[in-house]
Protein backbone atom coordinates (compact mmCIF):
# COMPACT_ATOMS: atom_id res chain seq x y z
CA UNK A 1 0.00 0.00 0.00
CA UNK A 2 1.98 2.99 -1.56
CA UNK A 3 2.25 5.93 1.23
CA UNK A 4 1.85 8.71 -1.71
CA UNK A 5 -1.65 7.21 -3.20
CA UNK A 6 -3.47 6.79 0.30
CA UNK A 7 -2.68 9.59 1.66
CA UNK A 8 -4.72 13.43 1.56
CA UNK A 9 -2.99 16.30 -0.69
CA UNK A 10 -0.11 17.39 1.33
CA UNK A 11 -0.97 19.72 4.27
CA UNK A 12 0.99 22.93 3.56
CA UNK A 13 1.76 24.07 7.00
CA UNK A 14 4.13 27.12 6.86
CA UNK A 15 6.99 26.58 8.42
CA UNK A 16 8.31 29.78 9.89
CA UNK A 17 11.92 30.48 9.60
CA UNK A 18 14.25 29.25 12.04
CA UNK A 19 14.76 32.31 14.85
CA UNK A 20 18.64 33.11 14.59
CA UNK A 21 20.72 32.46 17.32
CA UNK A 22 22.74 34.67 18.83
CA UNK A 23 25.60 32.80 17.77
CA UNK A 24 24.15 31.99 14.55
CA UNK A 25 24.66 35.52 13.61
CA UNK A 26 27.85 35.81 14.02
CA UNK A 27 28.23 32.56 11.84
CA UNK A 28 27.19 34.35 8.97
CA UNK A 29 29.14 37.38 9.21
CA UNK A 30 32.03 35.13 9.12
CA UNK A 31 34.42 36.09 6.45
CA UNK A 32 33.94 32.85 4.06
CA UNK A 33 38.00 33.28 2.93
CA UNK A 34 39.05 31.67 6.81
CA UNK A 35 39.30 28.12 7.17
CA UNK A 36 36.63 26.39 7.18
CA UNK A 37 34.99 25.90 10.58
CA UNK A 38 31.89 23.97 11.66
CA UNK A 39 28.58 24.83 11.98
CA UNK A 40 26.95 25.82 14.99
CA UNK A 41 25.41 22.82 16.94
CA UNK A 42 27.37 20.84 14.55
CA UNK A 43 30.08 18.74 15.50
CA UNK A 44 33.30 16.21 14.74
CA UNK A 45 32.78 12.84 16.53
CA UNK A 46 37.09 12.44 17.10
CA UNK A 47 38.94 8.78 16.89
CA UNK A 48 39.75 8.95 20.37
CA UNK A 49 35.68 9.45 21.23
CA UNK A 50 35.02 5.99 18.99
CA UNK A 51 35.77 3.52 21.70
CA UNK A 52 32.46 4.95 23.74
CA UNK A 53 30.31 5.22 20.64
CA UNK A 54 31.23 1.74 19.33
CA UNK A 55 30.69 0.53 23.04
CA UNK A 56 27.13 2.11 23.07
CA UNK A 57 26.04 1.15 19.57
CA UNK A 58 27.79 -2.79 19.66
CA UNK A 59 25.64 -3.13 23.03
CA UNK A 60 21.98 -1.57 21.24
CA UNK A 61 22.97 -3.93 18.21
CA UNK A 62 23.47 -6.94 20.41
CA UNK A 63 20.06 -6.09 22.56
CA UNK A 64 18.11 -5.52 19.62
CA UNK A 65 19.36 -8.48 18.26
CA UNK A 66 18.54 -10.47 20.94
CA UNK A 67 15.20 -9.06 21.35
CA UNK A 68 14.31 -10.31 17.88
CA UNK A 69 14.15 -6.70 16.27
CA UNK A 70 14.71 -6.16 12.59
CA UNK A 71 17.42 -2.97 11.32
CA UNK A 72 15.33 -0.97 9.11
CA UNK A 73 18.04 1.87 7.11
CA UNK A 74 15.52 4.85 6.95
CA UNK A 75 16.20 7.69 4.86
CA UNK A 76 17.88 11.19 6.28
CA UNK A 77 15.80 13.02 3.83
CA UNK A 78 12.33 12.84 3.42
CA UNK A 79 9.33 14.93 2.14
CA UNK A 80 8.63 17.72 4.67
CA UNK A 81 5.17 16.46 5.06
CA UNK A 82 6.09 13.23 6.52
CA UNK A 83 7.26 15.36 9.97
CA UNK A 84 4.52 18.27 8.97
CA UNK A 85 1.97 16.30 9.65
CA UNK A 86 2.40 13.66 12.18
CA UNK A 87 4.79 15.38 14.82
CA UNK A 88 1.91 18.61 15.71
CA UNK A 89 1.61 22.08 14.00
CA UNK A 90 2.41 23.17 17.63
CA UNK A 91 5.48 21.48 18.39
CA UNK A 92 8.79 22.89 18.84
CA UNK A 93 10.11 20.34 16.79
CA UNK A 94 7.76 21.74 13.57
CA UNK A 95 7.67 25.38 14.29
CA UNK A 96 11.01 26.39 14.65
CA UNK A 97 13.28 23.07 14.63
CA UNK A 98 12.99 21.51 11.20
CA UNK A 99 15.38 22.14 8.55
CA UNK A 100 13.45 22.46 5.51
CA UNK A 101 14.31 22.97 2.11
CA UNK A 102 13.15 22.79 -1.67
CA UNK A 103 15.32 19.82 -3.46
CA UNK A 104 16.24 20.48 -7.04
CA UNK A 105 12.88 18.94 -8.56
CA UNK A 106 11.34 21.75 -6.86
CA UNK A 107 9.94 18.97 -3.90
CA UNK A 108 9.98 20.30 -0.18
CA UNK A 109 11.99 18.28 1.97
CA UNK A 110 13.35 17.83 5.26
CA UNK A 111 16.08 16.35 7.72
CA UNK A 112 14.53 14.07 9.53
CA UNK A 113 14.09 15.70 13.30
CA UNK A 114 13.48 12.00 14.11
CA UNK A 115 12.44 8.54 12.65
CA UNK A 116 8.90 6.92 14.11
CA UNK A 117 7.35 8.42 11.29
CA UNK A 118 9.79 7.50 8.88
CA UNK A 119 9.40 4.03 10.19
CA UNK A 120 5.75 4.08 10.09
CA UNK A 121 6.28 5.31 6.66
CA UNK A 122 8.37 2.53 5.67
CA UNK A 123 5.75 0.07 7.23
CA UNK A 124 2.77 1.36 4.79
CA UNK A 125 5.14 1.68 2.01
CA UNK A 126 6.82 -1.71 2.20
CA UNK A 127 3.03 -3.43 2.67
CA UNK A 128 4.39 -4.52 6.29
CA UNK A 129 1.19 -5.19 7.54
CA UNK A 130 0.89 -8.89 5.69
CA UNK A 131 3.82 -9.69 7.74
CA UNK A 132 3.36 -11.61 11.03
CA UNK A 133 2.55 -9.24 13.86
CA UNK A 134 4.06 -6.96 15.50
CA UNK A 135 6.60 -5.99 13.28
CA UNK A 136 9.62 -5.00 15.70
CA UNK A 137 12.37 -2.63 13.80
CA UNK A 138 15.48 -0.92 15.31
CA UNK A 139 17.11 1.73 13.50
CA UNK A 140 20.08 3.95 14.64
CA UNK A 141 21.40 7.11 12.65
CA UNK A 142 21.87 11.01 12.78
CA UNK A 143 18.63 13.52 13.13
CA UNK A 144 18.55 17.27 12.72
CA UNK A 145 16.65 19.47 14.69
CA UNK A 146 17.68 23.50 14.90
CA UNK A 147 17.39 23.48 18.16
CA UNK A 148 19.39 26.03 20.64
CA UNK A 149 22.97 24.21 21.11
CA UNK A 150 23.97 23.45 24.95
CA UNK A 151 25.40 21.02 26.74
CA UNK A 152 23.64 17.97 25.80
CA UNK A 153 21.58 19.46 22.82
CA UNK A 154 23.43 19.39 19.08
CA UNK A 155 21.63 20.11 15.98
CA UNK A 156 23.07 17.06 14.72
CA UNK A 157 22.50 14.04 17.18
CA UNK A 158 22.34 10.27 17.12
CA UNK A 159 19.20 8.04 18.20
CA UNK A 160 18.87 4.43 18.31
CA UNK A 161 15.36 3.36 18.09
CA UNK A 162 12.65 0.73 18.64
CA UNK A 163 9.48 0.47 16.83
CA UNK A 164 6.83 -2.37 17.72
CA UNK A 165 4.13 -2.06 14.96
CA UNK A 166 0.60 -3.95 14.89
CA UNK A 167 -0.15 -4.80 18.62
CA UNK A 168 -1.94 -2.71 21.06
CA UNK A 169 -0.95 -5.06 24.06
CA UNK A 170 -0.44 -3.47 27.42
CA UNK A 171 2.71 -5.96 27.39
CA UNK A 172 4.17 -4.45 24.44
CA UNK A 173 4.74 -0.87 26.24
CA UNK A 174 6.08 -2.59 29.32
CA UNK A 175 8.69 -4.97 27.37
CA UNK A 176 9.59 -1.96 25.30
CA UNK A 177 10.15 0.15 28.87
CA UNK A 178 12.16 -2.82 30.34
CA UNK A 179 14.69 -3.22 26.65
CA UNK A 180 14.98 0.52 27.47
CA UNK A 181 16.11 -0.56 30.66
CA UNK A 182 18.45 -3.29 30.36
CA UNK A 183 20.30 -1.22 27.23
CA UNK A 184 21.26 1.15 30.57
CA UNK A 185 22.06 -1.89 33.09
CA UNK A 186 24.35 -3.20 30.13
CA UNK A 187 26.23 0.16 29.70
CA UNK A 188 26.31 0.25 33.40
CA UNK A 189 24.30 3.94 33.51
CA UNK A 190 21.40 3.94 36.86
CA UNK A 191 18.17 5.42 34.82
CA UNK A 192 14.97 6.42 36.38
CA UNK A 193 11.87 5.47 34.06
CA UNK A 194 9.21 8.80 34.52
CA UNK A 195 5.81 7.46 32.93
CA UNK A 196 2.77 8.62 32.01
CA UNK A 197 -0.48 8.01 30.34
CA UNK A 198 -2.22 10.84 27.90
CA UNK A 199 -4.97 8.36 26.80
CA UNK A 200 -6.95 8.81 23.52
CA UNK A 201 -7.24 11.93 21.56
CA UNK A 202 -10.82 12.26 22.42
CA UNK A 203 -10.49 11.96 26.26
CA UNK A 204 -7.25 14.30 25.87
CA UNK A 205 -9.36 17.12 24.51
CA UNK A 206 -11.61 16.80 27.27
CA UNK A 207 -8.68 17.57 29.57
CA UNK A 208 -7.37 20.06 27.34
CA UNK A 209 -10.61 22.50 27.67
CA UNK A 210 -10.32 21.77 31.71
CA UNK A 211 -6.62 22.70 31.48
CA UNK A 212 -7.36 25.62 29.40
CA UNK A 213 -9.82 27.09 31.77
CA UNK A 214 -7.26 26.57 34.37
CA UNK A 215 -4.76 28.73 32.97
CA UNK A 216 -6.31 31.22 31.47
CA UNK A 217 -7.30 32.95 35.10
CA UNK A 218 -3.62 32.61 35.60
CA UNK A 219 -2.84 34.00 32.60
CA UNK A 220 -1.26 37.01 33.38
CA UNK A 221 1.13 35.59 35.26
CA UNK A 222 2.35 33.02 32.83
CA UNK A 223 5.83 33.84 31.10
CA UNK A 224 5.54 34.65 27.07
CA UNK A 225 6.35 31.17 26.22
CA UNK A 226 4.09 29.41 28.16
CA UNK A 227 1.04 31.74 26.79
CA UNK A 228 2.68 30.89 23.74
CA UNK A 229 1.70 26.81 24.50
CA UNK A 230 -1.35 27.86 26.37
CA UNK A 231 -2.88 29.17 23.13
CA UNK A 232 -1.12 26.56 20.64
CA UNK A 233 -0.31 23.53 22.78
CA UNK A 234 -1.75 23.98 26.18
CA UNK A 235 -0.65 20.18 26.93
CA UNK A 236 3.28 21.38 26.90
CA UNK A 237 2.25 23.62 29.79
CA UNK A 238 2.41 20.31 31.81
CA UNK A 239 6.59 19.94 31.32
CA UNK A 240 6.95 23.83 31.14
CA UNK A 241 10.56 24.40 33.32
CA UNK A 242 9.54 28.10 34.15
CA UNK A 243 9.31 28.58 37.82
CA UNK A 244 5.79 30.31 37.71
CA UNK A 245 4.08 27.62 35.41
CA UNK A 246 5.41 24.79 37.84
CA UNK A 247 3.71 26.45 41.07
CA UNK A 248 0.67 27.09 38.73
CA UNK A 249 0.84 23.07 38.05
CA UNK A 250 0.27 21.93 41.82
CA UNK A 251 -2.80 22.99 41.62
CA UNK A 252 -3.95 22.22 37.81
CA UNK A 253 -6.13 19.37 36.39
CA UNK A 254 -4.44 15.89 36.13
CA UNK A 255 -5.09 14.28 32.80
CA UNK A 256 -5.18 10.39 34.70
CA UNK A 257 -7.89 12.33 36.10
CA UNK A 258 -9.73 12.40 32.61
CA UNK A 259 -8.71 9.43 31.03
CA UNK A 260 -11.70 6.73 29.61
CA UNK A 261 -12.39 3.61 31.34
CA UNK A 262 -10.29 1.81 27.74
CA UNK A 263 -6.60 3.69 28.62
CA UNK A 264 -7.31 3.62 32.43
CA UNK A 265 -7.23 0.05 31.89
CA UNK A 266 -4.49 -0.33 29.49
CA UNK A 267 -2.34 1.70 31.66
CA UNK A 268 -2.96 -0.31 34.77
CA UNK A 269 -1.87 -3.39 33.06
CA UNK A 270 1.20 -1.58 31.82
CA UNK A 271 2.54 -1.08 35.27
CA UNK A 272 1.16 -4.70 36.42
CA UNK A 273 3.53 -5.88 33.85
CA UNK A 274 6.40 -3.70 35.34
CA UNK A 275 5.38 -4.56 38.86
CA UNK A 276 5.59 -8.12 37.79
CA UNK A 277 9.44 -7.82 36.75
CA UNK A 278 10.20 -6.08 39.72
CA UNK A 279 10.79 -2.58 37.18
CA UNK A 280 10.83 0.54 39.25
CA UNK A 281 9.32 3.61 37.69
CA UNK A 282 8.13 6.67 38.76
CA UNK A 283 4.48 7.98 37.81
CA UNK A 284 5.03 11.68 35.78
CA UNK A 285 1.10 13.01 35.68
CA UNK A 286 3.40 16.12 33.81
CA UNK A 287 5.25 14.01 31.41
CA UNK A 288 3.64 14.36 27.64
CA UNK A 289 6.41 14.24 25.58
CA UNK A 290 7.13 16.69 22.67
CA UNK A 291 5.52 15.42 19.89
CA UNK A 292 1.84 14.60 19.26
CA UNK A 293 1.30 11.49 18.05
CA UNK A 294 1.65 9.69 21.49
CA UNK A 295 -1.46 8.18 22.35
CA UNK A 296 -2.04 6.08 25.93
CA UNK A 297 1.39 5.07 27.70
CA UNK A 298 4.33 7.74 27.88
CA UNK A 299 7.83 7.48 29.28
CA UNK A 300 11.00 8.73 29.14
CA UNK A 301 14.83 7.56 30.65
CA UNK A 302 16.81 9.80 33.13
CA UNK A 303 19.89 9.27 34.68
CA UNK A 304 19.16 8.21 38.34
CA UNK A 305 21.51 10.81 39.92
CA UNK A 306 20.57 13.59 37.22
CA UNK A 307 19.73 16.90 38.89
CA UNK A 308 18.99 20.09 38.12
CA UNK A 309 19.43 21.29 34.21
CA UNK A 310 20.71 17.56 33.29
CA UNK A 311 17.25 16.61 33.70
CA UNK A 312 16.00 18.13 31.23
CA UNK A 313 18.39 16.37 29.36
CA UNK A 314 16.01 12.68 29.20
CA UNK A 315 18.35 10.04 27.75
CA UNK A 316 15.86 8.57 25.53
CA UNK A 317 12.06 8.64 25.35
CA UNK A 318 8.84 6.97 23.74
CA UNK A 319 5.74 5.82 24.06
CA UNK A 320 2.11 4.44 22.12
CA UNK A 321 1.40 5.83 19.36
CA UNK A 322 -1.77 4.61 18.00
CA UNK A 323 -2.96 6.63 15.54
CA UNK A 324 0.08 7.29 13.70
CA UNK A 325 0.31 4.88 10.94
CA UNK A 326 -3.59 5.50 10.32
CA UNK A 327 -3.18 9.17 9.86
CA UNK A 328 -0.47 9.08 6.78
CA UNK A 329 -2.40 6.77 5.28
CA UNK A 330 -1.91 2.68 6.23
CA UNK A 331 -4.74 1.12 7.68
CA UNK A 332 -5.62 1.39 11.26
CA UNK A 333 -1.97 -0.27 13.17
CA UNK A 334 -1.89 0.12 17.11
CA UNK A 335 2.41 0.75 17.67
CA UNK A 336 4.66 1.67 20.51
CA UNK A 337 8.48 2.57 20.68
CA UNK A 338 11.44 4.19 21.86
CA UNK A 339 14.26 5.64 21.02
CA UNK A 340 17.59 6.36 22.89
CA UNK A 341 20.03 9.63 23.06
CA UNK A 342 23.58 8.69 21.81
CA UNK A 343 25.52 11.74 22.53
CA UNK A 344 23.47 12.08 26.08
CA UNK A 345 24.87 8.21 26.88
CA UNK A 346 28.18 8.75 25.80
CA UNK A 347 28.29 12.12 27.78
CA UNK A 348 26.68 10.30 30.77
CA UNK A 349 29.56 7.44 30.45
CA UNK A 350 32.36 9.71 29.87
CA UNK A 351 31.08 11.73 33.38
CA UNK A 352 30.87 8.46 35.10
CA UNK A 353 34.92 7.90 33.90
CA UNK A 354 33.48 4.77 32.08
CA UNK A 355 35.81 4.53 29.23
CA UNK A 356 35.93 1.47 26.97
CA UNK A 357 39.43 0.99 24.63
CA UNK A 358 39.07 3.31 21.96
CA UNK A 359 40.17 0.32 19.44
CA UNK A 360 40.77 -3.43 19.65
CA UNK A 361 44.70 -2.95 21.17
CA UNK A 362 47.67 -4.27 18.79
CA UNK A 363 48.95 -7.67 20.27
CA UNK A 364 52.47 -7.27 18.31
CA UNK A 365 54.54 -4.12 16.77
CA UNK A 366 55.74 -5.28 13.48
CA UNK A 367 59.68 -3.09 12.62
CA UNK A 368 61.10 -2.76 9.00
CA UNK A 369 63.98 -1.80 8.13
CA UNK A 370 64.40 -1.58 4.07
CA UNK A 371 61.87 -2.16 1.50
CA UNK A 372 62.73 -5.83 1.05
CA UNK A 373 61.52 -6.49 4.60
CA UNK A 374 58.33 -4.38 4.01
CA UNK A 375 57.59 -6.39 0.98
CA UNK A 376 57.85 -9.98 3.83
CA UNK A 377 56.09 -7.78 6.00
CA UNK A 378 52.92 -7.66 3.72
CA UNK A 379 52.25 -10.78 3.43
CA UNK A 380 53.07 -11.43 6.99
CA UNK A 381 50.37 -8.89 8.25
CA UNK A 382 47.96 -11.15 6.50
CA UNK A 383 48.69 -13.91 8.17
CA UNK A 384 48.84 -12.49 11.40
CA UNK A 385 44.90 -11.08 10.64
CA UNK A 386 43.94 -14.16 9.66
CA UNK A 387 45.04 -15.72 12.91
CA UNK A 388 43.04 -12.78 14.98
CA UNK A 389 46.31 -11.46 15.96
CA UNK A 390 46.48 -7.81 15.58
CA UNK A 391 49.67 -6.58 14.72
CA UNK A 392 50.23 -2.65 14.63
CA UNK A 393 53.60 -1.02 12.28
CA UNK A 394 54.35 2.57 11.82
CA UNK A 395 55.40 2.64 8.13
CA UNK A 396 56.55 6.54 8.03
CA UNK A 397 59.42 5.44 10.60
CA UNK A 398 62.68 4.08 9.08
CA UNK A 399 64.58 4.00 12.16
CA UNK A 400 64.55 0.62 14.74
CA UNK A 401 65.06 3.15 17.65
CA UNK A 402 61.80 5.49 16.86
CA UNK A 403 59.84 2.27 15.58
CA UNK A 404 60.46 0.56 19.28
CA UNK A 405 59.65 4.32 20.68
CA UNK A 406 56.01 3.79 18.87
CA UNK A 407 55.79 -0.06 20.06
CA UNK A 408 56.46 0.87 23.56
CA UNK A 409 53.80 3.59 23.90
CA UNK A 410 51.39 0.97 22.18
CA UNK A 411 52.06 -1.24 24.86
CA UNK A 412 52.22 -4.25 23.11
CA UNK A 413 54.17 -7.26 24.50
CA UNK A 414 56.25 -8.63 21.59
CA UNK A 415 58.24 -6.18 18.49
CA UNK A 416 58.77 -8.39 15.56
CA UNK A 417 61.80 -6.93 13.52
CA UNK A 418 63.22 -7.97 10.42
CA UNK A 419 66.19 -6.33 8.68
CA UNK A 420 67.73 -6.80 5.12
CA UNK A 421 69.84 -9.93 7.01
CA UNK A 422 66.67 -11.57 8.55
CA UNK A 423 64.82 -11.75 4.85
CA UNK A 424 67.79 -12.83 3.30
CA UNK A 425 68.15 -15.85 6.13
CA UNK A 426 64.36 -16.39 5.69
CA UNK A 427 64.19 -15.50 9.69
CA UNK A 428 62.54 -13.08 12.16
CA UNK A 429 63.46 -11.85 15.56
CA UNK A 430 61.15 -11.58 18.03
CA UNK A 431 61.84 -9.13 21.10
CA UNK A 432 60.05 -9.71 24.61
CA UNK A 433 59.45 -5.66 25.24
CA UNK A 434 59.13 -6.14 28.79
CA UNK A 435 62.09 -8.23 29.67
CA UNK A 436 63.91 -6.94 26.50
CA UNK A 437 65.21 -10.51 25.62
CA UNK A 438 64.92 -11.60 21.49
CA UNK A 439 65.17 -14.40 19.75
CA UNK A 440 65.56 -14.92 16.15
CA UNK A 441 62.84 -17.48 14.49
CA UNK A 442 62.34 -19.08 11.22
CA UNK A 443 60.47 -16.73 9.89
CA UNK A 444 57.33 -19.49 8.76
CA UNK A 445 57.04 -20.44 12.09
CA UNK A 446 56.56 -17.02 13.26
CA UNK A 447 52.76 -16.79 13.33
CA UNK A 448 52.44 -19.70 15.36
CA UNK A 449 55.10 -18.87 17.86
CA UNK A 450 53.68 -15.29 18.31
CA UNK A 451 49.89 -17.59 18.78
CA UNK A 452 51.47 -19.65 21.61
CA UNK A 453 53.31 -16.98 23.23
CA UNK A 454 50.08 -15.01 23.49
CA UNK A 455 47.99 -17.75 24.60
CA UNK A 456 50.19 -18.52 27.21
CA UNK A 457 49.33 -15.25 28.63
CA UNK A 458 45.58 -15.78 30.00
CA UNK A 459 45.51 -11.86 29.68
CA UNK A 460 45.80 -11.52 26.31
CA UNK A 461 42.81 -13.29 24.23
CA UNK A 462 43.22 -13.54 20.19
CA UNK A 463 40.03 -15.05 19.61
CA UNK A 464 36.14 -12.92 19.10
CA UNK A 465 38.56 -10.18 21.08
CA UNK A 466 36.13 -7.66 21.60
CA UNK A 467 36.78 -4.03 23.68
CA UNK A 468 33.41 -4.36 25.12
CA UNK A 469 34.49 -7.65 26.35
CA UNK A 470 37.91 -6.54 27.45
CA UNK A 471 36.59 -2.81 29.57
P1 LIG B 1 12.55 12.49 21.46
O1 LIG B 1 12.23 12.52 22.92
O2 LIG B 1 12.32 13.71 20.68
O3 LIG B 1 11.72 11.28 20.86
O4 LIG B 1 14.05 12.06 21.27
C1 LIG B 1 14.57 10.90 21.87
C2 LIG B 1 15.94 11.16 22.48
O5 LIG B 1 16.80 11.75 21.50
C3 LIG B 1 15.92 12.19 23.59
O6 LIG B 1 15.53 11.62 24.82
C4 LIG B 1 17.37 12.64 23.62
O7 LIG B 1 18.18 11.72 24.33
C5 LIG B 1 17.74 12.60 22.15
N1 LIG B 1 17.68 13.96 21.61
C6 LIG B 1 16.59 14.65 21.18
N2 LIG B 1 16.95 15.87 20.74
C7 LIG B 1 18.29 15.97 20.90
C8 LIG B 1 19.26 17.00 20.62
N3 LIG B 1 18.94 18.15 20.08
N4 LIG B 1 20.57 16.74 20.93
C9 LIG B 1 20.94 15.55 21.48
N5 LIG B 1 20.07 14.55 21.74
C10 LIG B 1 18.77 14.75 21.46
C11 LIG B 1 11.74 10.92 19.55
O8 LIG B 1 12.52 11.34 18.73
C12 LIG B 1 10.75 9.81 19.23
N6 LIG B 1 10.88 9.50 17.81
C13 LIG B 1 10.99 8.61 20.11
C14 LIG B 1 10.04 7.50 19.81
C15 LIG B 1 10.29 6.36 19.14
N7 LIG B 1 8.76 7.46 20.18
C16 LIG B 1 8.21 6.35 19.73
N8 LIG B 1 9.13 5.68 19.09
Amino acid sequence: MPFRKNTPKPVQTPVKKPETEEGDEDESKKSSKGAPELLRGFRDIMPEEQGRWNFVRDAMRSLAESYTFDRIDLPILERSDLFLRTLGKGTDVVEKEMYVFTDPSNRSVALRPEATASAARAYIEHGMIERPQPVKLWYEGPMFRHDRPQAGRFRQFYQVGFEVFGSSEPIIDAQLILIGKKIFETLGLDVSVQINSIGTPECRQAYLAELVSYFRQFRSRLPEDDKRRLQKNPLRLLDSKEPETIELLKDAPQILDWLDEKSKEHFMKVLEFLDEVEMPYVLNSHLVRGLDYYTHTVFEFTLADDEGEKAQNALGGGGRYDGLVELIGGRPTPACGFALGIDRIVRALSDKNIDPPQYKKAHVFFAQLGDAARRVGLKLFEEFRKSGIIVSEAVGKNALKAQLEVANKLGVQFTLILGQKEVLDGTIIIRDMESGAQETIDVKKIVSVVERKLQKDPGVKTEGYSPVADS
